[in-house]
Formats: structure tokens, sequence, C-alpha cells
């Protein structure tokens, strides 16, 4: 193929499910050797739109023009041997298997009739020297035990290992360490110049967007509305494709008063932290910041009973509470909502009308028995308030896009009467228009009076939506931040 020739193109492309039109006439032109951000809203059609080009789902109009030949993809694998390979935003692995299993599903080395699992995780091991996106990673691990970060990776080798002439990537990145996204994007950048891999990026977050892709296609509501070049690439131009409004208000207004405390923590120590003092009020969001690794989590989960402390009081609603176990807290009224929502938030069995209910199944199940009824006008009630979009009800989770199960996540806490709500990194892998909405529920719940705990990976979300912060280092708390002192220069200070 000559250089700037269209590798692929989609005319007229368009989809639905179950009167959810999730892309509609779209047309797309793919030049090889180009690396296309696909960007958009939680359920602009962005999955939808690959699945169809890699065979996964059916259009039900349109046309997708392969090398210049019409093709209609039986199945994802035809696609793949094709050279269209889709890393999925959620990978699709087997988690009985290994890692290595996984990566050679269908393709095993046979001796005898015994399939070879040294030679498969041998070749994996190559695979993972080929392309290496983290270094430490054990490829024989099943993949029940791994966290989101190793199935993302494991799949990425997978689909890699076919050789792909165009790879395509749904939120890659979303489950990753910076290291390990940065290994992602120089592994991409060398293919894209050593054979001119094509390739198609999905991610809410822009910066990488900008530093990975040579041009950028923005969905709104199942359209194409933008196509715009490397050059023209400009933050607030793009943001307003994706949003169809201006950012100038992006985050609500900070409290204005604060309540009663609500927690306070006196010299909580534990292998991971040291001698904390911290207090939460009524009405307040207070922020935890510092680097990966320098104690938050662990503090949360110690907060919420995950985890044991050695020394210290925790005194919530001005009872101390000792020997802190899970349940108590929750009927307390105490939540920790996670970051990680597809290995800890979500019970991936389950319904989106079950998931958001799980939390109350005491209340729903008379003698064990599920009272369908009662759970669907509770969740559609719920869905409702949270802005979840969906087609029914009864589906199963993962037939939402990947925001939405986000909020499904936290819409499922927030049914309860909660005091107090901390907050683990709530807005990892999701879009600008939710997050938005996501900071205006967290204000909404701090004028009814909750106390909030805020973690975050994210400077400028924490500098946008705290009342108060904590930095911390090492296990310790090294500043208190309010008002005008919370910005950026005073947090890096004290983090790093
Ligand atoms: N298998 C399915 N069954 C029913 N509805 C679906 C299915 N897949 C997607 N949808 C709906 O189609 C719309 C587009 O979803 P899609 O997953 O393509 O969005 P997305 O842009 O990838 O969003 P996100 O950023 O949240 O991943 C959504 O309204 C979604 O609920
Ligand atoms: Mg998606």
């Amino acid at each position: 193929m000559k250089e700037n020739e269209v590798i692929l193109e989609c005319r007229n492309l368009s989809k639905s499910f179950e009167g959810v039109q999730a892309v509609r006439e779209v047309n797309l032109t793919i030049r090889k050797g180009s690396i296309v951000g696909l960007v958009g809203e939680n359920g602009a059609g962005k999955s939808t739109l690959v699945k169809l080009i890699a065979g996964e789902y059916i259009r039900d109009n349109g046309e997708i023009i392969y090398k210049e030949n019409k093709v209609f993809w039986k199945n994802p694998y035809e696609a793949l041997k094709a050279g269209i390979g889709l890393v999925h935003q959620r990978p699709l692995l087997i988690s009985e298997l290994t890692g290595a299993e996984n990566i050679f599903l269908g393709r095993e080395f046979i001796k005898g009739f015994i399939v070879d699992n040294k030679k498969i995780l041998e070749k994996s091991k190559q695979l993972l020297k080929k392309y290496p996106i983290s270094i430490e990673f054990d490829l024989n691990k099943k993949v029940s035990d791994m966290t989101a970060a190793e199935r993302q990776i494991v799949e990425i080798i997978k689909i890699l290992s076919f050789n792909p002439e165009i790879l395509i990537l749904d939120e890659p990145t979303a489950s990753l360490t910076e290291r390990e996204s940065k290994n992602l994007f120089s592994i991409i950048k060398k293919l894209n110049s050593s054979r001119q891999l094509t390739c198609i990026f999905i991610s809410h977050e822009l910066d990488e967007v900008f530093e990975l892709c040579s041009e950028i296609v923005v969905l709104r509501n199942a359209k194409k509305v933008g196509n715009v070049e490397k050059v023209d690439f400009e933050k607030d131009k793009i943001i307003h494709l994706i949003i169809n409004r201006d950012l100038s208000e992006f985050y609500p207004p900070k409290s204005t008063r604060k309540g009663k405390c609500i927690l306070e923590i006196n010299n909580l120590t534990s292998r991971t932290f040291h001698h904390i003092n911290i207090k939460v009020h009524e009405g307040e969001i207070v922020g935890l910041y510092g680097l990966i690794g320098a104690g938050m989590s662990e503090l949360a989960e110690s907060i919420f009973g995950l985890r044991d402390y050695s020394e210290g009081t925790i005194i919530y609603n001005g009872e101390e509470m000792k020997n802190i176990q899970v349940n108590d807290m929750i009927d307390k009224g105490l939540y920790l909502i996670p970051g990680d929502r597809i290995k800890n938030g979500l019970f991936s069995k389950f319904s989106i009308g079950e998931n958001i209910t799980i939390t109350h199944l005491n209340y729903l199940i008379p003698r064990f028995l599920i009272n369908k009824h009662k759970e669907n006008i509770i969740s559609v009630k719920a869905a409702h308030e949270f802005g979840i979009v969906y087609s029914n009800i009864n589906r199963n989770i993962f037939t939402l896009s990947g925001g939405n199960q986000q909020k499904v996540v936290v819409a499922k806490w927030l049914l309860k009467d909660s005091k107090l709500l901390i907050f683990d990194d709530p807005t990892v892998g999701i879009d600008i228009g939710t997050k938005r909405e996501i900071y205006l529920m967290l204000r909404r719940l701090t004028k009814e009076g909750k106390g909030i705990i805020f973690i975050s990976s994210e400077i400028s979300e924490m500098i946008g939506i705290a009342d108060r912060i904590y930095t911390m280092r090492n296990g310790k708390i090294t500043e208190e931040l309010i008002g005008d002192r919370i910005n950026q220069r005073n947090i890096l200070q004290n983090i790093l």
C-alpha cells in the first residue's frame, strides 16, 4: 500500500440495540499508518463503533470497506485474521485460565493430545519481552487473581501477538499505571513507524490522545460530530465538541458551611501509614492527595474495616470504633466506593437492576426470595436519579457503556442512608460530561449534610472539588490545605 492510502472506511454505519441508537450514520476514513483518537462522552457509541469494525456486532446499515473490499465479518476472529485486532474496554478473558493460556487460547501448542503449557508460558514470556508494557508480571497467574491492569495487559499482548494491521484499543489506559501507559505508547509509536501499524485509540484522557494521535474523531450521541487534525488539537475546542457546551463552570461551587465533626482519627498507624490525624465534618469534601502508594487508599480501607491498624483511634459519629467490621460500618452509614469498578465494584453475573440494589438485598429478600418487583422499582428510580442510560434494567450489567457502569457503582451505595462516604478515585475512565455529573452529585450529598472523603489521582480534579486537602507522603500527612492555599504548587510541595 502507498502512503496515505485509505485502509479502512465506514460509510453510513448504523447500529441500534432494542431501541437505543448506539451508532448513527457514521462516516469514517482511516489512512494507513495513522493513529486516530476516538473520543466522546460515556454512551456516545465509541465501543459499539469499533465492535462493528472488528466484527463483534453486525451492522444494521451502512458499509465497511477494508483494503478496498467491502467486508461482512461473520465473527471477530475473521476480522482478526484479516488484520483488525480489538483490545476490549473490558478484557474478554477466561478467569479460570492463566494469562499465558488466555493469550494462546484456541491455538495451543499440542504435544500428542496434551496442551503444552510450558511452551505456551515460554512463548508468552517472549511476547512480554517484545511488548514490555510491564516488567513485573506473572503470566502463569490465573486471570481471576489478576488486577484490572494485569488483565488489560494480557489482552493487549494477546491481540498484538496476531500482528494486526489495525490495532484498536478501547480505553486501554483506564486501568493501567502511568508507567505502563507510557510503555504502551512507546510500543505503539514504534510499531507505527517500523511497520506502519494503524491504530484507533479510545480514551477519555485528552492529554494522552494529544500525545499519541495524529487526528481525533469525536462522537456525540451516536453521531460523528468532528474530525480534527493534529495542527488543530486544542483542548477547549475538543471538549466543546464532546459535550456541546462551555467548560467555564466545570466544577460546582465549594461548600460554604460545615456541620459537626463526623469522623475524627487520632494517631492512626499501620504498616502502610503512620500517626494519621484527620477530621471530617458534615457537609464538606475532604481530599486525601499523594503519589500512588503514599497510603491514601490503605487509610480509607482501614476506616471502612477492610484493613487492620495497630494503633490510634477512630471516632465516628461521636462513638469510638473498635474492631471495625465492614458490615457494621455499612449499617452505621459509612461506605467506601471503590475506583476499580470491574474488580471491586460490580457483580458481573447480575443484571443492572440487581447491581444497583445489591447492597439492599437484606431488605429486599423476604426469606431468601428476591422480590423482583420491588427491586425493579428501586433500581429504575436510582437509574433515573443518576442518569444511567440503559435499554433494559434486567440486562447484564456489562451491556452498559463503561461510564454508565461506574455510575451504577456509585448509585448502588447512595441509595442507602449514609453519613460519610469515601470515594477512592471514582472518576477513572469516565468522560468529562459524566465526571461533572459525579461532581454535582457529590455536592448534592454535602448539601444534604453528608461528609465525604475524596481520593483522586488527578490533581486538577482534587483542586476543583475538595474543600480541604490533607497531602500525604510515605504514609504520613504532610500538610492541611484550605481555601486559597489549595493550589497546585502547595500540593506538589507537600507530596513530592
Ligand atoms: N450490548 C448492548 N445492549 C444494549 N445496549 C447497548 C449494548 N452495547 C451498548 N449499548 C448502548 O449503546 C450506547 C452506546 O454504548 P457504547 O458502549 O458504544 O458507548 P461508549 O461511547 O463506548 O461509552 P463509554 O465511554 O462509557 O465506554 C449506550 O447507550 C449503551 O447503553
Ligand atoms: Mg466504551
